[in-house]
């Protein structure tokens, strides 16, 4: 029997590593860089998978007041809601619980979508991964923006693991599991190349993909929390 992929974000061990990681490490210095650079203060903004608010806790101390936390884990909205509360506690009502593979919000509700710290490629397969990028297009405005990032298999610090590995028949090369501070983690590594192309074939134009380290340079906690990232900023064409 195949094992779960999700059940790792519905467990209490996971959300509190997260809330920790929200409180002590917060947004990274490339996301910061990047977000700023796209999205205007005034950007109604939705997060998806959230974990518990460590970009949205970022983005609302940075002065984004329009912005919607959401997780399809109640573990972690509710770690959300005290990490964002902890601060402001009107800012524990921006998070509500929502499975990015079908989002309860009319089309074209957003003029910014996040998907930060590969969460799009913690899904269980490319079929979610597509589901969730039509759905993040759907509610995005004509002109909106979405940010998200992805483990690279190619550059990096686990590049030459990747290219010694030939996947069984039955295998997807870039799955993978990982040990963390709680159960095992399911995580798809891609190439450059790959989520380019996922993204345009959900009708995205891909304004830039560059990697974490050739944006800006992270702190300690920031390296040891994401390591090496891709950052993907894609619009919604007019
Ligand atoms: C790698 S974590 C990233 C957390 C957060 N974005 C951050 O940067 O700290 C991935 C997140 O996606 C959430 N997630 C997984 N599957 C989801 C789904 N189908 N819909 C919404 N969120 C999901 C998990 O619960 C988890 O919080």
């Amino acid at each position: 029997m195949s094992r779960d992929r999700t059940s790792h974000w519905k467990e209490v061990a996971t959300a509190v590593h997260y809330a920790r990681a929200a409180v002590q490490v917060g947004l990274g210095a490339g996301e910061k860089k990047l977000l700023q650079a796209y999205f205007p203060p005034s950007t109604k903004i939705l997060e998806v998978g959230c974990g518990a608010g460590r970009v949205a806790r970022g983005l609302l101390a940075l002065g984004y007041p329009q912005v919607l936390a959401t997780d399809f884990s109640p573990v972690m909205v509710n770690f959300a809601r005290e990490v964002l509360g902890e601060l402001n506690p009107a800012w524990a009502n921006l998070v509500q619980q929502e499975d990015v593979t079908q989002l309860s919000f009319p089309d074209a509700s957003f003029e910014g979508v996040i998907y930060a710290f590969n969460g799009l490629m913690c899904l269980p397969d490319l079929a979610h991964r597509t589901r969730a990028l039509r759905e993040i297009y759907r509610v995005l405005k004509p002109g909106g923006v979405f940010f998200c990032s992805a483990a690279d298999r190619e550059q990096g610090p686990f590049a030459t693991q990747w290219s010694a590995v030939n996947p069984a028949k039955d295998e997807v090369l870039g799955d993978s599991w990982h040990d963390t501070p709680s159960s095992p983690v399911f995580m798809h590594s891609s190439t450059e190349a790959e989520t380019r192309a996922e993204l345009e074939a959900a009708d995205f134009k891909v304004l830039t993909s560059p990697l974490s380290s050739d944006v800006a340079v992270e702190n300690q906690f920031m390296k040891d929390f994401a390591g090496v990232t891709r950052f993907y900023i894609a619009s919604k064409i007019i």
